[in-house]
């Protein structure tokens, strides 16, 4: 716009830079040289004073004085860039998006009307370098958007510029956000901090970092306990209601995504507060911030941990730090300002300020590290390489062969009038090396994820030394990324020990985690595990259930073989092996007594035939008892119930034809005797041998169509296998001793019929009495046998076949035998008949 004064344009505002040095290629740099400002008050009713900077931050100080190195050493450099100086123009943006944008315009603008008299365009500026928070360079680049200008950031970690849509002209050399917050996440994990807290500045570093380390979270066992954000302007109030969450949490481990700006009032009042005992988990942002190496701080910080970015090695920079004095910037306020902040004293007497003079001459002391301390320069480094890289991308642009250049009809820039947008594509490109890294770009502008652990302890003075103790290297395989020695770790609170930072107290194997509902994961109660499922780790999520043949021990910690039981040879086995020998020994001996005295009276009376067959029946049905004792095996389960139903079929069939011949003789003595014919001994064997037949038939049915095998029972007691015989068709089972039964019945009924009959020795009363004892024994097995489990209803059946056999045994045959052994006397017809005294 043009003016009748004669000035062509006018600047709306004036921003001096800190430090500027002519050259022929202009680079500008924003560093955060104040770390607070001042509002202005901005009501409108007058121009609004510039905005006031306050809290003067040496560190960065350092930084901008490390660019200044580099663009000298470059110059100085006969093969980089000869022929061709750079320059440069500092500005400060104080930590603040809004000052960082007036510097942004200020490095734009060029710094007067007298500057530009045309008012041509923009000053001739090739890059920035810039800025250090995340925040501040959001807006420088959009700022320079426009113009294509790319910018190196040598602090700006947030993941939010990888969006190379929104930022197409941005640099960095600092690894993005994302590989720190899995680096911090695998931290986490790695030493079973299970509940965090996470406390993070107003800020889209803090958004986007807080954003990251959740998804990187997810699916592990660690768990957020609180989120709190320190206000953008500092709030007591609100940090001390930070502070008592931190304080009533069970999370000692506290992640803070911060830098100096806001944890300087934060850490005052929680100090205030004498919190003790919380584990600080740092942000590469204020890991290495020599502002809180001061002693009053160990308590408070000792044994911080965090992911510092790589540090190199710039031989020159302490020297040239040291050049840098009020008297040979006499006119520098930035200068000044340092020395009030380092010795306390203010070096020109025209200052207002209330600080006692000096000379401006004084040597810089040890104590001054935040400004002097250059052994391991991080920031600065960064800083340093990316002057560099901007030097090698515009020392490659100038290189260019005509004619074989990038642009557009493989032209080269011209050198006179380089663009920005021309170097922004050599520096894309660029690569080279530096204090022997290499520096290159991806296509997003990032650059190699590679960061150092540092441990805050206790050095020599007492202050806060920044130690070494490990380092993650992004580009390694997952799972070696982290490298950490954590012997050299100390601990908060002077600790060797990890300290511990879980919601609850880990589940010891044998039990399992049970989440607390409506609480994170982390937070859950330990439930020992149920009978048969074990948990052989800690803090198991489920317990397993044992494979099928094993059961968990008491512990509830590992499965071990199910005990296997059967009736076996213990003492109940051996009782009952002993009690069915001892039967059939004494059937035998009953046998013997009867052959020997075959020819008495009382054994031939009561028809001798049947009765050897009825005590060879009983001798099987003794020893059958056996078959039910040991390990049921294919056979023994065939055999069981087939051989005990038959012989108990075989032994009633033959009571049941002693009863027949019974009742026949003595109805027989009236009229019609011709009943005794029909029972004669080929008859008798014939109903004993059809009334067996049928249970052989129904046997064999049982055994071809669904025969007894040996089977594991692990339903009844789940803690044991127990062998037992299933017996196939349960029909058939209780058909056979159904069988048995109405055979019995049948028996005693006929019995019954007979049992008043003449004769002093009726043998009817006895088998009426046996039948008696016989069905007894057997209804009580009925539920006996279904109630008891495996081996004990093979020993509840053997015993019932023991018991039922002694009943028909001594019922029968001991009275006879009373009579053969002890009154022989007795043992004539006339007596048995009961005819003797008549
Ligand atoms: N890496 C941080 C960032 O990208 C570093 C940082 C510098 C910072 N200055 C800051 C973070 C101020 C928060 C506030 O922003």
């Amino acid at each position: 716009m043009s003016t009748s004064a004669g000035k062509v344009c006018i600047l709306q505002n004036s921003f001096e830079p800190g430090f500027i040095a002519e050259g022929d290629y202009i680079i500008a740099g924003i560093f955060p040289l104040h770390y607070n400002q001042e509002m202005p008050d901005l009501n409108c009713t007058y121009k609004p004073p510039p905005v006031k900077c306050n809290g003067f931050d040496p560190r960065a100080f350092r930084w901008a004085q490390t660019m200044r190195l580099a663009v000298e050493e470059v110059n100085q450099n006969l093969e980089l860039l000869p022929n061709y100086t750079l320059g440069y123009k500092i500005f400060d943006s104080c930590a603040y998006p809004l000052t960082g944008q007036r510097a942004a315009m200020a490095v734009l603008n060029g710094m007067s009307e007298d500057d530009s008299p045309m008012c041509s365009g923009a000053s001739p500026l090739l890059a920035v370098i810039g800025e250090s928070g995340s925040a501040q360079s959001i807006v420088v680049s959009r700022i320079l958007q426009p113009f294509q200008i790319p910018m190196i950031s040598y602090f700006s970690s947030c993941a939010c510029f990888t969006d190379r849509t929104k930022y197409p002209t941005f640099f960095r050399v600092i690894p993005n956000d994302d590989y720190q917050v899995k680096a911090i996440a695998q931290l986490l994990v790695r030493f079973n901090w299970t509940w965090v807290g996470v406390v993070r500045g107003d800020h889209e570093y803090g958004r986007f970092a807080v954003q990251g380390l959740m998804r990187e979270l997810q699916g592990t066992s660690v768990c957020v306990a609180y989120q709190e954000m320190i206000p953008l302007l500092y709030n007591q109030q609100r940090a001390l209601e930070i502070m008592q969450v931190m304080r009533s949490s069970l999370a000692r481990v506290v992640v803070v995504f911060s830098a100096e700006g806001e944890m300087t009032p934060f850490l005052r009042d929680y100090m205030k507060q004498n919190i003790t005992g919380i584990q600080w988990v740092a942000s590469e942002a204020w890991v290495t911030a020599s502002v809180f190496t001061g002693k009053e701080y160990y308590p408070y910080l000792g044994g911080t941990v965090g992911f510092g970015i790589r540090k190199g090695y710039i031989s020159r920079l302490s020297n040239y730090l040291e050049t840098v004095n009020p008297q040979r910037y006499p006119n520098n306020m930035l200068v000044k300002e340092l020395w009030e902040a380092l010795y306390g004293c203010s070096p020109s007497l025209s200052s207002a300020s209330q600080l006692p003079p000096c000379s401006g001459q004084e040597s810089p002391l040890k104590q001054h590290s935040a400004y002097l301390n250059t052994s391991s320069p991080r920031v600065a480094y960064n800083v340093y390489k990316a002057v560099y890289a901007i030097a090698h991308s515009l020392h490659n642009l100038l290189m260019c062969q005509p004619g074989s250049g990038p642009f557009k009809n493989q032209s080269c820039a011209q050198s006179d009038n380089v663009l920005p947008w021309q170097l922004q594509y050599y520096l894309q490109e660029v690569k080279f090396i530096i204090a022997g890294e290499e520096v290159n770009f991806d296509l997003k502008g990032d650059s190699i994820p590679y960061y150092d652990i540092i441990n805050w302890q206790r050095g020599t003075s007492g202050n806060i030394e920044f130690v070494n103790v490990g380092l993650f290297d992004g580009t390694k395989p997952a799972g070696e990324e982290l490298v950490i020695q954590e012997d050299m770790i100390m601990w908060a609170g002077d600790q060797s020990e990890v300290p511990m930072s879980v919601c609850s107290a880990s589940c010891l194997p044998g039990s399992r985690k049970a989440v607390r509902r409506g609480e994170p994961v982390c937070c859950f109660d330990c439930v020992p595990c149920d009978n048969g499922k074990i948990s052989n780790q800690t803090n198991a999520i489920e317990c397993t259930f044992c494979p099928e043949d094993f059961w968990s021990n008491k512990d509830r910690t590992a499965c071990i073989s199910k005990k296997v039981e059967f009736l076996a040879y213990d003492s109940l086995g051996i009782a009952l092996t002993v009690i069915s020998v001892v039967g059939a020994c004494l059937t035998i001996v009953v046998l013997a007594v009867f052959f020997y005295h075959r020819n008495t009276a009382i054994v031939r009376i009561n028809n001798s035939e049947l009765s050897f067959f009825i005590l060879f029946a009983l001798t099987l049905c003794f020893l059958c008892s056996l078959v039910f004792i040991g390990e049921p095996t294919f056979w023994s389960c065939m055999l069981r119930h087939t051989v005990f139903s038959i012989t108990f079929s075989l032994c009633i069939s033959c009571i049941l034809g002693k009863t027949l011949v019974v009742l026949a003789a003595f109805t027989a003595t009236r009229p019609g005797e011709n009943i005794m014919k029909w029972l004669g001994p080929k008859q008798q064997r014939a109903i004993i041998f059809s009334c067996t037949l049928v249970q052989v038939v129904i046997c064999g049915a049982w055994l071809i169509d669904a025969n007894p095998y040996p089977s594991r029972n692990t339903k009844y007691e789940r803690s044991k296998i127990i062998l037992e015989c299933s017996v196939g068709s349960s029909l058939a089972f209780w058909c056979v001793l159904g069988y048995i039964g109405l055979q019995a019945c049948l028996c005693f009924v006929l019995a019954f019929l007979a049992r008043k009959l003449p004769g002093n020795f009726n043998e009817a009363k006895f088998i009426t009495f046996s039948m008696l004892i016989f069905c007894a024994v057997w209804l009580a097995f009925i539920p006996a046998y279904i109630s008891s489990p495996g081996n004990y209803a093979d020993a509840v059946e053997s015993f019932a076949i023991l018991a039922s056999s002694f009943g028909l045994l001594f019922c029968l045959f001991a009275p006879k035998c009373y009579i053969i052994l002890l009154k022989p006397e007795k043992n004539t017809k006339q007596h048995l008949m009961g005819k003797e005294k008549k």
